[in-house]
């Protein structure tokens, strides 16, 4: 949302189904330029800089987001929560007012999403979610345009083709827990025209209110939403299979708890096979991965994207700075 006229993004819903077909479209296009064609940008974030504020670890956030800044010309500055004052010695308040007055833009990652909210009630700049407990908006981008670009026609290009042809109607299955990923993806789906379906343990369902949204987001567009606890169900008729790890950051201390109530949710290519998703079905994995979620023969294998998908990171987040912080907004 935009606060007190700055523009955000928050959460999934802070996107049109316009503007997140733009933005998958543009990144496709960045990624064209900058590998393909091998030309810069044009250095439009020159003399600018954003900050990384970020309170958990990272690897793929982190890199896409510096070299994304390095890209159009600005300047990336990391702070981690042993770099800062935030949450040890100053408040968020405190901190959002002094950060936003230096810098152009903030990615943050933080621990209870609240801490997010209060970080764009107070800032001058736009915010980035760049992972919360409950939305991870920029992870999703970069599986839709992993999809649009595995979904293009053979003898059409990603960046001269329309994600919302590509995408329509084909049918995503989640197997796993009820988490950041699965909350973004319910919301994001609907609005490029796909079908979700999901399958987590009992007692580790979604977020009540966020499945209510996504319901109202899938009626909208006239999309399939469906919510089990069996695997089977959910992965049947499914063209692409999705899980991620079984333990948050933050929900270390729950290990053996969660690895035990996730038993039988692990991907492997018999479930995927009996349960009868298409014959050309694929799989996706945000990352970091863990062992007990999916076999290596599935995510080695080449119906896996998940590296491609990683590196669509950098592209989509490109994509949603230049947006932000050059076109000023969605
Ligand atoms: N997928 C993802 O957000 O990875 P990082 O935690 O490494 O940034
Ligand atoms: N659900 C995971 C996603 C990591 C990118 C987490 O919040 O730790």
């Amino acid at each position: 949302p935009a606060v007190s006229g700055v523009p955000h993004l928050l959460t999934d819903n802070d996107l049109s189904p316009k503007q997140l077909a733009d933005i998958i479209q543009s990144a496709c296009q960045f990624k064209h330029q900058a590998k393909v064609l091998g030309k810069p940008s044009g250095a439009p974030l020159a003399g600018k800089t954003m900050a990384l504020m970020f309170s958990k670890r990272s690897t793929r956030t982190r890199v896409a987001t510096e070299t994304a800044v390095t890209y159009l010309g600005g300047h990336a500055m990391f702070l981690g929560s042993q770099d800062i004052q935030l949450g040890v010695n100053e408040s968020l308040l405190d901190t959002s007012k002094v950060v936003s007055s230096m810098v152009d833009g903030i990615m943050a990652r933080v621990g209870a999403h609240s801490e997010i909210e209060t970080l764009a009630k107070y800032s001058t700049v736009p915010i980035i979610n760049a992972l919360s407990d409950l939305y991870h908006p920029t992870q999703i981008l970069a599986d839709l345009m992993t999809l649009h670009e595995l979904y293009t026609p053979k003898g059409s290009e990603p960046h001269l083709t329309s994600p919302t042809t590509t995408l329509k109607d084909r049918r995503l299955a989640w197997v796993g827990d009820g988490n950041n990923i699965l909350h973004s993806l319910m919301l994001q789906l609907p609005k490029v025209g796909m079908h979700i379906t999901m399958a987590t343990p009992k007692g580790y369902e979604p977020n009540p209110h966020i499945l209510q949204q996504a319901q109202r987001n899938a009626v909208a567009a006239g999309t399939e939403l469906g919510v089990y606890n069996d695997p089977d169900d959910a992965i049947e008729g499914a063209d692409v299979i999705v899980t991620d790890t079984w333990i948050s950051m933050g929900q270390e201390e729950e290990k053996k708890q969660r690895v035990k109530a996730f038993e039988g949710y692990k991907i492997t290519t018999e479930l995927i096979e009996k349960s009868g998703a298409k014959s050309d079905w694929k799989f996706l994995h945000c990352l970091p991965r863990k062992q007990e979620e999916v076999t290596d023969d599935v995510f080695y294998s080449p119906r896996s994207h998940v590296f491609q998908e990683a590196e669509n990171r950098k592209w989509t987040i490109l994509a949603c700075i230049n947006q932000l912080l050059v076109k000023k907004g969605f």
